[in-house]
């Protein structure tokens, strides 16, 4: 068909979409790690952000096993960088203070431990928190320092962005600069959903944030982007219910959520964290926790470290869960396709789904249908309780049902058993 040059111009246009996910080789699948964000304090208000801090958490991700299962980022926020470039070359650097070895050493600490590293920077002039130097009008030279120093990942905020560009254009310009310095470096935006981010994120980076900051609450009132969603873990999930999420995640394109808020102390229960890690889970969104993981409770490694949940997360087809039935109850029914259901999803035979009880207060009864999960005919389904990693048998063509108390979910792993049925 393309044979004349205009022609060949066309189709090359044409196809350009379909070969647009930013593949710069490194995290395919959703990112798992650790924050600084609101470890020990209400979410930038005081900084815990120093290399013995830093090296502490990694040799917990190690020791606790969360490695093992997959876990493998530390991040450093909105704090590490001195609050001022140099003087004479302008070039950004680190607070000598919180890091007297210097970043590259404590690079080197870290991926001795088989870890990955990576930082927080702004496509603006400076930074969201207290002002640091952001990277507009520098973001050759601060790619190239940011990879000459060992990292692995990097966050770009939008806090003081210039105004008059576009956020793609910003965002592609500091893509290209990272990815210019030859070191695979996994690019996260946060531009918090302004600018229509989710046609084009997965064009300039790895993950892109869908939402303003998530904070450690269940429900807080909107701010800014967001369209009207509020910034609770209880909000977020609405909010990824209006914006149908399997529309836009794919491999190398992920909707970014916010940090986990795991175990707050005081505000995050446990009945709302393991919500928040469900959802999480089943978005295939980025697993970095951002409350301490050292010392860890018994209920909090119950929801870190289960690996039957971390599988659905990193399953290899990258489709975000989206929600089949929304009630006025409270009662409301998820749907995540997987890898080996994504070329046929009539035909599959395996898919996660979650059962949520989305009421601040009553218990609910929720009711999920194999309609909802896409098999209208199928008559025996195999369920598999995700976080207690149990089998509940095989249920025929009613369903299931779960009784749940206000904001509780339940989570399963479904296998369709009558296979002579299937597709119909
Ligand atoms: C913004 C971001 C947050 C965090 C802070 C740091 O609010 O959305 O995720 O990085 O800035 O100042």
């Amino acid at each position: 068909v393309c044979s004349s040059d205009l022609l060949i111009a066309l189709c090359i246009i044409a196809l350009l979409p379909l070969v647009s996910a930013y593949n710069n080789g490194v995290a395919r699948l959703p990112v798992m790690g650790w924050n600084t964000w609101c470890t020990d304090d209400i979410c930038g208000a005081i900084d815990i952000c120093e290399e013995s801090l830093i090296l502490s958490i990694a040799e917990a991700m190690v020791s606790s096993g969360m490695h093992s299962l997959g876990y493998q980022y530390i991040l450093m926020d909105d704090c590490w960088s001195a609050q001022e470039r140099d003087p004479t070359t302008g070039a950004i650097t680190w607070n000598v203070d919180q890091f007297p070895s210097g970043l590259p050493a404590i690079a080197e600490k870290i991926h001795n431990l088989g870890l990955k590293f990576g930082l927080y920077t702004c496509v603006g002039t400076y930074t969201c928190k207290e002002g640091r130097p952001g990277s507009y009008g520098h973001f050759e030279e601060d790619a190239k320092a940011i990879a000459s120093w060992g990292m692995d990942f990097v966050k770009a905020d939008f806090c003081s962005a210039p105004s008059g560009i576009p956020p793609e254009e910003l965002y592609h310009n500091f893509s290209a600069a990272l990815n210019a310095t030859g070191r695979p470096i996994v690019f996260s935006l946060c531009e918090w959903g302004v600018g229509d981010v989710l046609s084009w994120g997965h064009t300039v980076g790895n993950e892109f944030r869908v939402q303003m900051d998530h904070l450690p609450v269940w429900k807080f009132p909107p701010k800014a982007a967001g369209e009207g969603f509020g910034q609770g873990t209880g909000d977020i999930i609405e909010y990824m219910g209006y914006i149908d999420p399997v529309k836009w995640s794919q491999p190398w394109g992920i909707l970014d959520p916010d940090f986990l808020m795991t175990l707050f102390p005081y505000t995050m229960s446990f009945t709302d964290s393991r919500t928040e890690y469900t959802f999480w889970s089943l978005w295939s969104a980025p697993l970095v926790v951002a409350t301490d993981i050292r010392g860890m409770s018994p209920e909090k490694k119950y929801i870190l470290m289960n690996p039957e949940v971390i599988a659905i997360n990193q399953d290899p087809g990258v489709k975000a869960g989206y929600r089949v039935m929304n009630e006025s109850s409270g009662a409301q029914v998820w749907i995540k396709e997987l890898e080996e259901s994504s070329s046929s999803s009539s035909t599959s035979s395996k898919k996660a789904m979650v059962l949520y009880n989305a009421n601040d207060i009553s218990t609910t009864v929720v009711h999920a249908t194999w309609a909802q999960a896409g098999w209208p005919n199928a008559t025996a389904v195999h369920v598999r309780n995700l976080w207690e990693r149990q089998d509940m048998g095989v249920y025929g063509e009613e369903g299931i049902t779960a009784t749940l108390v206000a904001h509780d979910v339940l989570y399963i792993l479904l296998t369709r058993q009558d296979e002579a049925e299937r597709g119909k």
